[in-house]
């Protein structure tokens, strides 16, 4: 894996908007696959600032999103959907018809990641795909376990995912729904490139297992080692427990 550490968060959301910026300048019918959650933020909100300034366009790009809530549709204030549409779909020019989301209300659940998964395969693949990485080390919704699914599929959220999930849900845990649709870890695998971001100091443990560990299921984002492109975009506090960095 190759890590990059960056003075701070800022620093990060600026590198990994640019390496968003370059794949689509290389190829603007790039198909993006993008996280949800707190370390993205900053990530959006400077790609946003950069189609502001003209920096990059999305006219001909098509994403899919890692995960989303099962019970939740998209117009759900909680939904990553919406939270996509908040920190970045409602503010640039990705054409509607190729944002693409795991629906968290199909009435077959298992269909819909079957759905999914040739939705992707229609589109050519994933070019790059973005992760954040959980403190237990789950990618997409892919948890710690004795066994880890391949392709999307309904994927049971750990307790302390849910925790971390409750801001969305005014601080309630138990609001937290406790299943999702999650891309599989294959399914990120088969990725032609991935970039995974962490930052702050609560991620250094999970990140020194990732990149320096064994290859585990105990820890999902371990097997991004066995990818033959990956970058790690870090802070010096998620990079603080790097031995070889
Ligand atoms: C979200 C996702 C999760 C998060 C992870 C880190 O779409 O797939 O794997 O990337 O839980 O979340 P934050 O960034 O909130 O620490």
């Amino acid at each position: 894996m190759n890590v990059r550490i960056l003075k701070d968060e800022k620093a990060v959301a600026r590198a990994v908007a640019a390496r968003v910026i370059a794949t689509l300048a290389a190829k603007p019918t790039a198909v993006l696959g993008l996280p949800t959650g707190r370390t993205p933020v900053q990530f959006y909100a400077r790609l946003r600032a950069e189609y502001a300034a003209g920096r990059v366009d999305f006219a001909q790009a098509t994403t899919f999103n890692l995960d989303e809530f099962l019970g939740l549709s998209g117009d759900h204030p909680a939904s990553y959907r919406a939270f996509m549409e908040t920190h970045l779909f409602e503010h640039v020019n990705l054409p509607r018809r190729r944002i693409h989301f795991l629906n968290g209300v199909a009435s077959d659940p298992v269909a819909e990641c079957a759905r999914y998964e040739a939705a992707i395969r229609r589109a050519g693949g994933i070019d790059l795909q973005i992760l954040g990485i959980g403190s237990n080390g789950h990618i997409g919704f892919n948890e710690p376990g004795p066994g880890l699914i391949g392709d999307s599929h309904p994927a049971r959220l750990a307790p302390g995912t849910r925790r971390s999930n409750a801001d969305l849900f005014d601080g309630r845990v138990q609001a937290v729904p406790p299943n999702a649709l999650s891309m599989g870890v294959g399914t990120i695998l088969r990725s032609r490139a991935i970039v995974l971001v962490a930052t702050g100091v609560g991620k250094a443990g999970v990140i020194k297992a990732t990149v320096e560990g064994l290859v585990t299921t105990r820890v999902p984002a371990s097997l991004l080692q066995l990818h033959g492109d990956v970058e790690v975009f870090l802070d010096g506090a998620a990079a603080s427990k790097l031995l070889r960095h």
